[in-house]
């Protein structure tokens, strides 16, 4: 099955940029997984995205490769979805130069992510750093994206997305599909970080213990729970603005575990947090696990791994050229391709 079937299409991605967090997987490559079962996905691996920060080039092969056996481990399924390299398909940064100059300044200056970025990379910032969402919107466009499962701090940059296409489409006919962001519908919107648990779980947080890596050890996993920031109050109740890290552990644990907010201040009625810290270690070691196991096998085969980014993106090229032929036509480029 490809994303030229009959199913609606799924397109996200994650940058190559390190391991995968707690985070990546409970906002996003979760619900991807299960996404397969109804749609026809498209998985990219975005490192022109990753390159907006300097990268070292060996690191950042060795990243690119992870991150492809990472997805596999997770479950995706290159039998069924499409999972390839950004950069095997040019259209993407030929499509993000047509869209650039259907963007505002303006917008692109409002996006928090840039401000963030800006601030962290102050000695670099960067003209790509700052047309970064420009790129992602030409991502899910080229590929007449249905729905895009991401975490909550993309939300700012699909809604731009939106915003472009239907500009796009205002003044040159129906080009491109408008796309359905969808926001931690099968985890969490935002899991936090442990240590400052009003930020969210990242990849650059200063301290090791702020963050689960996917391939954290089961002992990593304990020790970083049990340091965990939670508060003085010695209650477990659901309350983001005074309990925030009790409440992502709560939220953590329900996503690791399958049951409700209800369910769980139920099962942690009366507890102390120290129960509540090592059960959500438990349960995410039980989700981890099995991920970090088969990722050995598939780190191992970079053969494999190669040849499947190269058919995947044989089967993104197609459905991409079918929008940028639109595209040309639609601004008036005679294409020379055809
Ligand atoms: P990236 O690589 O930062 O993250 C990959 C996915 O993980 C989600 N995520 C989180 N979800 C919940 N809690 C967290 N703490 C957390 N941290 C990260 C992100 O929201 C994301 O869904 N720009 C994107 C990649 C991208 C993309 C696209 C996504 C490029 N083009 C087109 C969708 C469509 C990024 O940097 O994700």
């Amino acid at each position: 099955m490809n994303a030229s079937s009959a199913l609606p299409t799924v397109f996200s991605g994650a940058q190559p940029t390190g391991q995968l967090t707690l985070g990546n997987y409970l906002g996003a490559l979760r619900t991807w997984v299960r996404m397969q079962q109804e749609y026809a996905c498209i998985f990219c691996v975005v490192d022109l995205h990753a390159l907006t920060v300097r990268q070292d080039p060996a690191q950042l092969r060795e990243n690119i490769f992870e991150l492809t056996a990472l997805y596999l481990a997770c479950g995706i399924d290159p039998e069924r979805s499409i999972i390839f390299l950004q950069s095997h398909v040019p259209a993407h940064s030929e499509l993000a130069w047509l869209l650039a100059t259907f963007t505002q300044m303006g917008e692109l200056e409002r996006m928090t992510q840039f401000k963030d970025k800006s601030q962290q990379h102050h000695q670099n910032i960067n003209a790509g750093l700052f047309t970064y969402p420009v790129l992602m919107a030409a991502d899910t466009l080229l590929y007449q994206t249905h729905r895009v499962p991401v975490g909550e701090d993309q939300k700012q940059h699909l809604e731009l997305t939106r915003d472009v296409a239907i500009r796009f489409n205002g003044l040159y006919g129906p080009v491109f599909r408008v796309p359905e962001p969808l926001i931690g519908t099968d985890g969490v919107a935002r899991v936090k970080d442990l240590q400052e648990p009003t930020k969210k779980m990242s990849k650059s947080a200063a301290s090791e213990l702020a963050r689960i890596m996917l391939l954290d050890d089961a002992d990593a996993v304990v020790k970083k729970f049990k340091k965990a920031v939670t508060d003085t109050l010695g209650v477990i109740r659901y309350d983001e603005v005074n309990q925030p890290g009790v409440a992502n552990l709560l939220n953590i644990w329900c996503a690791a575990t399958g049951h409700s907010r209800e369910e769980a201040l139920a099962h942690f009625d009366h507890n102390q947090y120290g129960k509540l810290k090592m059960e959500t270690a438990e349960a995410v070691n039980t989700v981890l696990q099995p991920i970090r196991s088969r990722f050995m096998e598939l780190n191992n085969d970079r053969g494999q791994l190669k040849q499947l980014l190269r058919q995947g993106a044989e089967q993104a090229r197609a459905q991409a050229d079918r929008t940028m032929h639109q595209v040309w036509q639609a601004l008036g480029l005679p294409t020379s391709r055809t």
